[in-house]
Formats: C-alpha cells, sequence, structure tokens
C-alpha cells in the first residue's frame, strides 16, 4: 500500500514546483488577507533605530581573533550590527529614536571545532548596559523596555546550551524588561519572554544559491535528514539529547527505503534536499535548526518535530500551510503519517514554499535587499510601537536588580 501511494505521488511531484530561483518563482501561490501580507511591509518610516557605539572590543576586534563567527548559524547578530549601521531606519539623533541597539557580539566565542561557547556572554552583556547605562540617559529611562538586543545562543539570554542549565539561569536579569531578537523560541519556556522576535538562524545565503539544480529534476527522496541522531559525547545514556525524537526516527527508519536519513553530511547536501519531498526539522539541543531554513529555500516541506516550538516571524510566515508538525511522541509513525498526506495537499505547500517572499524572509542576504530577515526585524519591532507610556520609569525607579543571577555573572568582564 505504501508503495502503491508513493508511486503515484512521485508520478504527481515530478513535475515538480520547487526552489529553483529565489527570485523568478514559477508557480506561487499566495495566502491573501492572511498573515502572508505581512512579509512584504516596508518597515522604513515605521521607526527609528539609535545604534549604541561601543568600544570595538565589544563587537569587531572579537570578529577580527575570529572570523569564522561570519559563518556559523549565530551570525545573524553580526549582519543585524552591519545592517542597521547603513540602514534607512537608523536616526543619529537619540532622542527621535523608538528602539536602541546595543551592537555586542555575546556568540563570536568559538572552540576550537567552531562551536559557540555562552559562558563569557552574561559577562559582556553585563559590562555593556553598563556601559550604556552610564554614558546615556536613555537606559535608565525604561531600563531597557526600549531596547532590543540579538541574542541567538541557543537558548537565547539564559545563555548555556544545554537546556537544565539554561532554565536554571533563566534571561539574563538586566535583560528582564527588553525586546530579545533571538532563534530560541519554545512556548511558556522560561528563556523565552513574552515581546520577544523569534528569527531564523543564519543561512550562509550565496552557498545556497551556489548550489541551486534545475528546476525540472523531480523530488525522488520521500523523506530526507542529515544529522546526528545521539550524541553520544555530550548524552552519553541517550534520551536527554533531542528529548529521544532523533533517536526515534533513526531506530524506527534507518531501514525504510522512504526514508533517506544518515549521520553523514555529502556534499550534495543541499542538492539533495532540493530532490526530496518532506525534509525532516528534528529539535536537537534546542528546538531550532538551519534547517527550517533551508527546507523553505530548496522547497523541501519541513517536518517540524519539536514539541512547542514559535517559529521564526510565526506571525508573519504561515507555518501551518507550508510545514508539517510532527509531535514528538508520535515519531514511530512518521511514515504513515507522512504517507497518508493527500497529493494536493503537498503540492499546495510546495506552491507556497515556491513563494518568493517567504524565502526572503528566511536570508540575511549581503546586501540586505527587500523583504528579508533584517526587514522582517524591523517589521516586528514596527509592530511593537508606540511603546505603552508604563515602561517609562519615575525619575530614580528602579526595577532591575543589579546583583541578582549567578554571582560568576557578577565579575567584569
Ligand atoms: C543610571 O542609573 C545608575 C544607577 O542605577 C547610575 O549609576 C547612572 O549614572 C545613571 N545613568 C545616568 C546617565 O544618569
Ligand atoms: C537583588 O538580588 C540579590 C541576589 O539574588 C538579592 O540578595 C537582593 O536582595 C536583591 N535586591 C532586591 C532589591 O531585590
Amino acid at each position: 500500500m505504501k508503495n502503491l501511494v508513493w508511486g503515484f505521488l512521485l508520478l504527481l511531484l515530478v513535475s515538480r514546483i520547487g526552489a529553483h530561483d529565489l527570485h523568478h518563482g514559477q508557480r506561487t501561490e499566495r495566502i491573501s488577507g492572511s498573515a502572508g501580507d505581512v512579509l512584504d511591509d516596508d518597515p522604513v518610516g515605521r521607526l527609528k533605530v539609535f545604534v549604541y557605539e561601543l568600544p570595538s572590543k565589544y563587537n569587531k576586534k572579537i570578529l577580527q581573533k575570529d572570523p569564522r563567527c561570519l559563518n556559523h548559524m549565530f551570525a545573524a547578530e553580526i549582519f543585524m550590527h552591519r545592517f542597521l549601521l547603513s540602514s534607512p531606519v537608523r536616526t543619529l539623533n537619540p532622542e527621535e529614536a523608538d528602539w536602541f541597539y546595543t551592537p555586542v557580539y555575546t556568540t563570536c566565542d568559538l572552540t576550537p571545532n567552531g562551536l559557540p561557547l555562552p559562558f563569557k556572554s552574561p559577562r559582556m552583556m553585563r559590562s555593556a548596559i553598563q556601559l550604556i547605562s552610564s554614558n546615556w540617559p536613555y537606559w535608565n529611562r525604561t531600563e531597557g523596555a526600549d531596547h532590543f538586543f540579538v541574542v541567538p545562543h541557543d537558548f537565547g539570554a539564559c545563555f548555556h546550551y544545554q537546556e537544565e542549565k539554561a532554565i536554571e539561569r533563566g534571561i539574563l536579569p538586566l535583560l528582564q524588561r527588553a525586546t530579545l531578537v533571538q532563534t530560541f523560541g519554545q512556548k511558556n519556556h522560561v528563556c523565552l519572554n513574552t515581546g520577544s522576535i523569534t528569527i531564523p538562524p543564519y543561512a550562509p545565503p550565496q552557498k545556497m544559491q551556489a548550489h541551486l539544480i534545475p528546476p525540472d529534476i523531480p523530488r525522488s527522496i520521500f523523506v530526507y535528514f542529515r544529522g546526528l541522531f545521539y550524541d553520544v559525547g555530550n548524552d552519553p545514556e541517550g534520551g536527554y539529547y533531542a528529548r529521544g525524537a532523533r533517536a526515534a526516527v533513526w531506530e524506527n527508519f534507518k531501514d525504510n527505503p522512504l526514508f533517506d536519513i544518515s549521520t553523514e553530511h555529502p556534499t550534495t547536501y543541499y542538492e539533495d534536499m532540493q530532490r526530496a519531498v518532506f525534509c525532516l526539522c528534528p529539535l536537537g539541543w534546542a528546538p531550532w535548526s538551519p534547517r527550517l531554513v533551508e527546507g523553505v529555500i530548496f522547497g523541501c516541506i519541513p517536518v517540524i518535530i519539536a514539541d512547542d516550538i514559535v517559529l521564526p516571524f510565526a506571525d508573519a510566515i504561515p507555518w501551518e500551510d507550508i510545514g508539517v508538525f510532527v509531535a514528538e511522541k508520535d515519531v514511530p509513525n512518521l511514515d504513515t503519517i507522512l504517507t497518508s498526506i493527500p497529493p494536493e495537499v503537498i503540492l499546495r505547500k510546495q506552491r507556497l514554499l515556491a513563494n518568493p517572499s517567504m524565502k526572503q524572509a528566511m536570508l540575511f542576504p549581503q546586501p540586505a535587499q527587500a523583504g528579508d530577515a533584517f526587514h522582517q526585524i524591523l517589521n516586528g519591532l514596527a509592530r511593537k510601537l508606540p511603546h505603552d507610556t508604563s515602561v517609562y520609569l519615575k525619575r530614580g525607579e528602579k526595577v532591575l536588580n543589579w546583583t541578582a543571577g549567578p554571582v560568576a555573572d557578577l565579575k567584569l568582564w
């Protein structure tokens, strides 16, 4: 039965509607009158951002020490800074600013293997806030409520990559009132404040563009995934990494011919995604991963396995329409779930994915382009305006506790 269904699908999907071109999608579909339209908003004229000028040790110097920071999935914090410096929403007059931005690269501290370490981030962030709050009057006015920070770590401003530790730490006390622009998103989680803006992780736009394949190549792979199933090094007993969901994918489907899954990362990874109908996006250490971006760019329907995930720009991107959501506990039924999706539903998702504005919103291109992720972040900030008058504190009023949090965080950076 399964093979029959698949044969039928294959026939249908040979005339594939794909991600062959980021700007000239052929048959696309808009969801008119819905949130999809918000993607085309132009933030220019709707908000003004003041960029604090910090000593280069908070940003440029750190990057000089390790240029790899420009290419990893947390690089949005660097590109957002560069983008704002020359953006028409930037104002040099803080008195007229709606938002204040502090350019501090807290994720640019990589191990020799390129894994970002969050251990210095709290002290560095604290130091930056100390600096802006003593050199300018704007922080004290709201204690950060009209300030935004880009914090693309696994668990955002909780500054730890292990969920348990991240939860124990909580959001850095000094950032409790600020708007956090972060990749991490999960409902009812201590590391996601209401009012935060969830963004896509950085994926290299030029590199992805360079791997586009001709549009007439059929999607002959049903389900595709490359990545870890177990993280033996950090989770030797198993069950903690990906809350067991990735292990369940492997154990249930490693021998299933519909599933092209492996830990090996081939050089044809991007091409393979363009040859696949479904791309699995299971949680790892965090609910999010670059696969969400890659799925959208390459027109491979993202199968999101991460309970309660809050997806990037969820108020603008119709994730329910373009993706498939599978509960972590239902992973053993993944084959049945995916083969039961009617072909017309698959085709509609592919048409929506082919919508160039959907792809554009997932990318941080250099230079920036209308509708890209930078603009979506600004749109999100603009939608939060005007600030409620209650965010402005009375003269001398203090809400934040500068000595709260782990003692080690209070050491000077
Ligand atoms: C902001 O308040 C702190 C005390 O909490 C004070 O040390 C600092 O000087 C104030 N900043 C300005 C610019 O007045
Ligand atoms: C600030 O936090 C510290 C450490 O948790 C605590 O000892 C202190 O009482 C708090 N101060 C206020 C004013 O709540």
